[in-house]
């Protein structure tokens, strides 16, 4: 055991003496006097869009796809099973779509029983229906007796191969619509279950909202968001919370577009809307992606309290989105666009006295939301753009001068609608201008001093959507893997170090089924059951955690670290904790050695150091492993000068008192 001990060491201090061979050595000076730049609040937010089964099959916790048959064709998601097969309808029963048109959620089930031994109906789920063994699932369903003696309902989860998993049979009483809940305890996990419904007795019902839902969600509220996925979004200390989107707030035409006055109040009563990304990519289409607004509005603003993030909602400027049909609403009817911001502001905002504060309050939060920032348009371009931005921004800021108003520059970081936008939005004094860049590593790499030389005394900068793409913009073969990261990690130094004129910046998009995904790369991947952070994320939630209150310098031979020698850096302070925190990438495949040399500022002797790195560039995290996470490691400094080690392809955060 000795000598194998001794070998081990050996062979230690024989790597130890390769790579100190290796290790190139270099000065950082960090300058603690003030540079009067803040660090605000907001630098690093969340992006959240309905995409790749990010809200319905994803967040909101519902797990009964179609639960009210809303769908376009309204039977999908749904299988009738009529176990004598001959002349189906009549040995067994059948199924037709009734349609009530005064209401907004119109569509029930008429449901005809003539042999209840013979007839099941069954759900398939988002992708399946993920359960947790011994967890407590709410089950329910409407339902109207019309004529006949149907006597209960049996509600079954079976696993993917028909085998039985929790059974509830339901009584059914009374007349006219009722509701019936029953709650499921699953005695296995199971990724992909199904629910099967049959009937005791024989006649005729009507059903709608057969629905089902973890007890277990974020903040146990009935009917909410999906635990796991929240508490990541937590973990990050987001600074604000964009949504809905995203292309998805433009919509393909005007009337696909995002309204957020139809997602508020009672679930059943949201009209549903298909989703733009269900046919967004003909290599992903997704025909059975619906968005029935369980997450709407109201939902939204309390997840942003929640997570302690500003909200920051983004609206139809009045134009579809234009890599789809581009519609426009004529300027002279764009008022009622204008009006929804401005009744949004008082949704949040306005007092229970006011028409949509009273509606909040009904809702359950009789305290205004408090919010600071709304978006006029996506992801919009050209003359026909700015033309409804300076309509809305009039209208919003004569009624509300304190509200910021995020405009967009389109879909590229540069080019002629880029430019365009830039020159016309500075002209009209817009405060935050919206920037979106998916490309590749080397352009986040190269574009690290992209904001050194951008103008101090125009609009201030949301770096809204970005994603470093390992394959190419929208291609299926995107990986978030370790380069992607790590490239994104070398960028945002650049947004840190340009504090005053980036105020915020988000990663783009969230989240993404495993098995019902339209886009990749995605900060967070989930399936039924189970969810990861991406590397990506981790760089995130690094530069999120630690993003203190005051930018100081940090510098190389008076120079800002910005890709020389491979290496990027930013600092800051936390006045709140009275600590300093500098952030390091080296994208070089060799270790460096860096010599820090405080100036201005008095440092205490305990050093954390906290690494992020992979084994190798095209390394991923995924379901059964977080390979790439960080790492905390803590020492002891020395008073002054100090040297840290930076791994090969690592982004390293150190903190000190
Ligand atoms: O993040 C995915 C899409 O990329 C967004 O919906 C859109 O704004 C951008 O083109």
């Amino acid at each position: 055991m000795k000598t194998k001990n001794k070998i081990f060491t050996l062979l230690l201090s024989t790597c130890v003496a390769f790579s100190s061979a290796q290790t190139s050595k270099f000065t950082f000076d960090l300058d603690g006097s003030t540079t009067n730049i803040k660090i605000q609040p907001t630098m690093y937010g969340i992006f959240f869009e309905d995409i790749n089964f990010a809200a319905d099959g994803g967040i909101y916790a519902e797990l009964i796809k179609n639960r009210s048959f809303e769908f376009d064709e309204p039977l999908m998601g749904w299988k009738q099973q009529n176990t004598k097969t001959l002349s189906p309808n009549l040995n067994s029963g059948f199924l037709t779509i009734y349609s009530d048109n005064s209401k907004t959620n119109k569509n029930y089930a008429r449901i005809t029983i003539y042999n209840d031994k013979n007839y099941i109906l069954e759900n398939e789920g988002f992708r399946g229906i993920g359960l947790h063994q011994n967890s407590r699932y709410d089950f329910g369903f409407d339902l109207e007796k019309v004529s006949g003696n149907i006597s209960a309902v049996n509600a079954s989860l079976i696993d993917e191969n028909g085998k039985i998993i929790s059974t509830v049979p339901i009584l059914i009483k009374g007349k006219g619509w009722q509701k019936y809940n029953a709650v499921f305890t699953p005695s296995r996990t199971v990724e992909k279950a199904k629910l099967q419904i049959t009937f005791t007795g024989n006649g005729v019902i009507n059903m709608d909202m057969i629905s089902l839902f973890p007890q277990d969600t974020w903040k146990g509220r009935k009917g909410g968001l999906r635990k796991d996925l929240v508490q990541k979004l937590y973990d990050m200390q987001p600074g604000f919370l964009r949504f809905p989107g995203g292309c998805i707030v433009e919509g393909r035409t005007l009337a696909e577009r995002y309204q957020w006055k139809k997602t508020l109040g009672n679930v059943a009563d949201r009209e549903y809307l298909i989703n733009k990304w269900s046919s967004g990519f003909a290599h992903r289409l997704t025909p059975d992606y619906y968005q029935s607004f369980g997450l709407g509005f109201y939902e939204y603003f309390q997840l942003s309290e929640d997570l302690g993030a500003e909200p920051l909602p983004i609206l139809s400027s009045g134009m579809a989105c234009q890599f789809n049909t581009g519609e426009l609403v004529h300027l002279e009817e764009l008022n009622p666009y204008v009006q929804d911001a401005l009744d949004l502001i008082e949704f949040a905002n306005g007092d229970s006295n006011t028409k949509w504060g009273k509606i909040r309050a009904e809702m359950g939060h009789p305290k205004p939301f408090n919010m600071k920032y709304i978006g006029v348009g996506n992801e919009q371009w050209g003359e026909d753009y700015i033309e409804r931005y300076k309509i809305f921004e009039k209208a919003i800021h004569t009624k509300y001068p304190d509200i910021k108003i995020i405009s967009g520059s389109g879909p590229s970081p540069d080019g002629e609608f880029f430019e365009y936008g830039w020159k016309e939005l500075k002209k009209l004094n817009a405060q935050i201008v919206d920037e979106h860049y998916y490309n590749s590593p080397e352009w986040f790499t190269k574009n690290a001093g992209r904001y050194d030389d951008y103008d101090r005394s125009g609009p201030k900068v949301f770096a809204g959507e970005y994603a470093a793409q390992s394959v190419g913009v929208v291609k299926p073969d995107n990986k978030n893997n370790w380069q992607t990261a790590l490239s994104e990690a070398a960028f945002m130094t650049g947004l840190e170090r340009n504090a005053d004129v980036v105020t915020m910046t988000s990663y783009a998009p969230l989240f993404a089924h495993a098995d019902g995904w339209q886009w990749t790369p995605d900060l967070i991947w989930f399936n039924n059951l189970q969810s990861y952070a991406t590397p990506n994320y981790y760089v995130q939630k690094l530069f999120s955690n630690n993003k203190g209150t005051d930018l100081i310098k940090i510098s190389e031979n008076g120079n800002p670290v910005k890709g020389q020698n491979q290496l990027f850096a930013s600092a800051v302070k936390d006045g709140k904790n009275n600590e300093v925190m500098i952030k390091i990438v080296n994208t070089d495949s060799q270790e460096k050695s860096i010599e820090i040399n405080p100036k201005n500022i008095k440092l205490g002797s305990k050093l954390t150091k906290i690494i992020l790195t992979a084994s190798q560039l095209s390394a991923e995290n995924n379901f059964q492993t977080e390979n790439i996470k960080p790492l905390e490691e803590n020492s002891v400094i020395k008073k002054g000068k100090f040297s840290v080690q930076i791994p090969s392809n690592s982004f390293v955060v150190l903190k000190i008192k």
